[in-house]
């Protein structure tokens, strides 16, 4: 006590401030106390892994589309999610247009499309297709109370389709390029409303869209006809024509989880109990 109170001034005020110092030095050090969270969020980081940008056309439900919190869920997503863990890589899902989607992709905005693109030989020349991932047809959606019992009967009826898909260019064939009958929307279920609201006769579409609608929309008092003359359909992951390194991851990705039985859980969670995809919708 005394030899304290005896200390010169200066030499406290000396003291006090190593004090000071150590305390200082001994926070920094601490890890967890301090609430500062700039060391925790920058201090560790990795090279961050290159996160692929993978652009949907997200009004294409059970396969993608937006839950109520605008979030982009589905088939689609489910399964590319299981492919990027298996191959190696981080994906983040961006809602595009379909009628901007290939341009994206062809420009380097996407580095890759998930949106159940049917992988067709025109599309092959200016995009690198994934092994097939889906097997699907075109199904027409019409009123409950329509005579139409096959595609043929589409023929002089309005008939909406999404713009630029499959569905369109099926029905601009069998109505001729110059038919003002083809009705072309923005989204499958734009067309769908269009139907239920009588300014169309008939939808055309994939058949998973279709039954689905049909299925969640009983007010609307649709019902669905298929017709052999329809191609089978194949869905594929997109990439830039050219980009080989990640297809191959892709590729190895999506082999894996077909090998694995994660592609199976993953199409028993949207489809229910996993027939097979045509028997699924054909009923
Ligand atoms: N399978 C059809 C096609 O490739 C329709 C796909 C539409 N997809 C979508 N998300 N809107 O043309």
């Amino acid at each position: 006590m005394t030899q304290l109170s005896t200390r010169p001034f200066l030499q406290t005020l000396g003291l006090l401030g190593a004090g000071l110092l150590l305390a200082a030095c001994g926070k920094k050090e601490e890890p967890a106390p301090a609430p500062a969270p700039a060391p925790v969020a920058s201090a560790p980081a990795p090279a961050p892994a290159k996160v692929y940008v993978v652009g949907t056309d997200a009004a294409y439900a059970p396969f993608e589309s937006q839950n109520e919190k605008g979030e982009i869920v589905g088939f689609s997503m489910d399964l590319l999610n299981a492919v990027a863990a298996k191959g190696g890589f981080e994906i983040k899902f961006v809602n595009t247009p379909w009628e901007g989607i290939f341009n994206s992709l062809g420009q380097g905005d996407r580095d890759l499309l998930i949106s159940s693109i049917t992988i067709t030989d025109e599309r092959k020349q200016t995009m690198d297709f994934s092994a097939p991932y889906f097997d699907a047809y075109q199904l027409i959606a019409v009123k409950a109370t329509s005579k139409v019992t096959k595609f043929d009967d589409l023929k002089k009826l309005k008939v909406g389709v999404q713009t630029g898909t499959t569905g369109d260019e099926t029905v601009t064939k069998l109505q001729g390029k110059n038919s003002t009958n083809v009705k072309r929307f923005e989204s499958t279920p734009l067309a769908l409303k269009e139907l239920e609201a009588g300014g169309v006769d008939a939808v055309v579409a994939d058949n998973g869209v279709v039954v689905n609608y049909v299925t969640n929309n009983p007010a609307a008092k649709f019902k669905t006809v298929s017709d052999k003359a329809f191609a089978p359909e194949q869905y594929g992951i997109a990439v830039k024509k050219g980009n080989a390194e990640l297809l191959d991851k892709v590729n190895k990705g999506l082999a894996a989880v077909k090998a694995d039985g994660a592609y199976d859980q993953i199409y028993a969670k949207t489809f229910g109990a996993a027939p097979a995809p045509a028997a699924a919708a054909s009923k």
